[in-house]
């Protein structure tokens, strides 16, 4: 994964360069400036527009939140679809690195490292598609106060996300009182819900708000350890991955407890969860497996907090 996140980096950093030697103006110039003509290997003729750059979230302590926009295809109107935030989680994981580039974007990196080619189930097929890298400190962005860094909590992360949004709606005006989501996994269970209640307050008592919020949407969302459970376990049930008493048995032995101190039943009731399971990837359990699935579970990076890596250090404890 290393390596495809360095490619992703190198092709940032191509785009940052063009980027950072005009000068910032009115919002619609950096509109302009912010388009992305061409990446290194990028498909030809692709048909829809994307953008990136920076957005000053605290002029104080000089910190600024990276995005990327992938518009829907003008052949598909994109001016007719709603526009999408999309919050990858971690805390600390990268929308950019991971969810445009591995997951809903409309381009993967080959194995050669050197071209791109298109993701037949990316997102912005149906929907204009804006990727944050959030907090600053997360991906590209950043701040100039390195104390910011050891300081954030979600609080901050919503009211800098919702400046962002403020700003980046000036940025692109053609965006005001479009229909607006806010959709996000993992961690992002907490930012999505979060900075949906700002929104959502903050439109209160406003006709035709420029943010034009209409919902929001979590996936493999980190919500509380109870639900968390609760929810990853019925998963497994009702997918035909465990048995009928391994989940009567996860359900006695964990549903009350903390996902960061397991109890000991509860970690046994996991041990034979995953055995039962075998050998599937837990987030995609229709497509083929990697052959090395200890690499698979290390290397989630972010997208799950604390259940899975509870169980894998236990697993790597009795030498499962
Ligand atoms: C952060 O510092 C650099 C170097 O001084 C400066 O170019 C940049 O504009 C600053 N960023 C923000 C958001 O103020
Ligand atoms: C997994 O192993 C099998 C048998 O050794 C091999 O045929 C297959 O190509 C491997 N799959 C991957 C994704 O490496």
């Amino acid at each position: 994964m290393g390596y495809y996140l360095s490619y992703v980096v190198v092709l940032v950093l191509f785009i940052f360069v063009g980027v950072s030697v005009s000068l910032s103006s009115s919002p619609i110039e950096d509109q302009k400036r912010d388009r992305v003509t061409d990446l290194p290997g990028q498909p030809k003729n692709v048909g829809f527009a994307h953008y990136s750059g920076y957005v000053t979230v605290n002029e104080k302590s000089g910190s600024a939140l990276f995005y990327w926009l992938f518009e829907a295809p003008a052949s598909r109107r994109p001016e007719k679809r709603p526009l999408v935030l999309w919050l990858n989680g971690g805390p600390g994981c990268s929308s950019i690195a991971y969810g445009a580039s591995e997951e809903i974007g409309p381009f993967r990196i080959r194995p050669d490292g050197k071209s791109l080619y298109l993701n037949p189930y990316a997102w912005n097929k149906l929907a204009n598609i804006l990727f944050l890298d959030s907090p600053a400190g997360v991906g590209f962005s950043y701040s100039n106060k390195t104390t910011d860094l050891y300081t954030f909590g979600d609080q901050r992360t919503a009211e800098d996300a919702y400046t962002f949004l403020v700003k980046w709606f000036e940025r692109f005006p053609q965006y005001k009182h479009r229909e607006f989501y806010i959709a996000g996994e993992s961690y992002a269970g907490h930012y999505v819900p979060q900075l949906s209640q700002i929104v959502y307050e903050r439109n209160k008592g406003i006709k035709n708000p420029v943010i034009n919020f209409k919902g929001f949407m979590v996936g493999n969302a980190v919500t509380d350890d109870y639900h968390d459970y609760v929810g990853t376990f019925e998963y497994w049930w009702t997918h035909g991955l465990v048995s009928d008493s391994t989940y009567r048995m996860l359900r006695i032995a964990c549903d009350f407890g903390s996902s960061q101190h397991p109890s000991v039943p509860c970690m046994q009731a996991l041990k034979v969860a995953v055995v039962e399971q075998g050998n599937i990837d837990p987030y995609s359990i229709y497509t083929q497996p990697c052959n090395d699935t200890s690499s698979l579970r290390r290397d989630l990076g972010g997208r799950y907090v604390s259940l899975f890596s509870q169980f894998v250090q236990f697993i790597h404890k009795h030498h499962v």
